[in-house]
């Protein structure tokens, strides 16, 4: 009699929270084609921090528009838990980016009158299960500038509000398009830390889109595009903390 085998220790799959199949997008100008999107592959899982690099005109927004479904692919799917995006209407795409997507972008699209604490305000009145604008200020460090209008606030303190309104409906998906992109270096690194902060502490998967190669060193997942195809996507053992980042 030959004892039990000890069953093989292996690691739970992470669990996907989006998956994109044979992604295309054709932008039509006139007679003029463009073929943003060749065919993405993509599974995003649960938790992680993705940074996606590649040139300009590569399909990085694109991708992103889609998956955030502030845009429809030309063909292909986007999947969300069991749910088809691409087969949702109009006024269910929109609830899918209120109930489930922050997003960030290089400039920060405040509203001038309100305070920091007003322009948190204006999402979670309308988000599902939406944590308090202070609570989210907190977040990204800015408790002692709730009351300040964004003209009273640097571009990273701006840039920070701007991540405290992504987070405050408490997002699945975290999608960052240049979030840095206007930003010094010494400013960019307080942003991604913000950033880094709210990926490791409330769990929400992150896309990090960055034309700057030396942030790809925080993430756990590094994607490369190139003519609108994926064409690296490889992890990081160890990812670095945003102060160990320098460029
Ligand atoms: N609304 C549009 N109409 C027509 N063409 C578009 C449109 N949006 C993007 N494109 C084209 O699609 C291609 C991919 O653009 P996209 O904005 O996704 O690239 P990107 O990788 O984000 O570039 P960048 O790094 O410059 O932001 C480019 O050739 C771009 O010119
Ligand atoms: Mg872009």
């Amino acid at each position: 009699m030959c004892a039990n085998p000890t069953p093989p220790q292996t690691a739970p799959a992470p669990q996907v929270v989006l998956r994109a199949e044979a992604l295309a997008k054709v932008y039509r100008t006139g007679p003029v084609e463009v073929h943003a999107l060749r065919g993405v592959d993509l599974a995003l899982h649960q938790g992680e921090l993705v940074v996606l690099l590649g040139a300009s005109g590569s399909g990085k927004s694109t991708l992103l528009n889609i998956l955030g479904g502030l845009d429809r692919p030309t063909s292909g799917q986007v999947w969300f838990g069991g749910q088809d995006l691409t087969h949702l209407s109009d006024a269910g795409l929109t609830r899918y980016r209120r109930d489930n997507v922050g997003f960030v972008f290089q400039f920060y699209n405040l509203v001038p009158s309100l305070t920091a604490r007003e322009n948190v305000g204006l999402v979670t009145e309308i988000a599902a299960n939406p944590m308090p604008a202070e609570e989210a200020l907190g977040w990204v460090g800015l408790t002692a500038r709730m009351d300040h209008f964004p003209a009273e606030l640097s571009g990273g303190e701006q840039q920070r509000v701007a991540i405290a309104r992504a987070i405050a409906k408490r997002p699945g998906l975290l999608l960052c398009d240049e979030p840095t992109g206007a930003l010094d270096s010494k400013t960019g690194i307080t942003v991604l830390e913000a950033l880094v902060r709210v990926n490791r502490e409330l769990g929400a998967s992150t896309v990090l889109i960055t034309h700057n190669a030396a942030i790809q060193a925080i993430a756990d997942r590094v994607i490369t595009m190139a003519d609108g195809r994926i064409s690296g996507d490889t992890r990081n053992a160890h990812p670095v903390a945003p102060s160990k980042v320098s460029w």
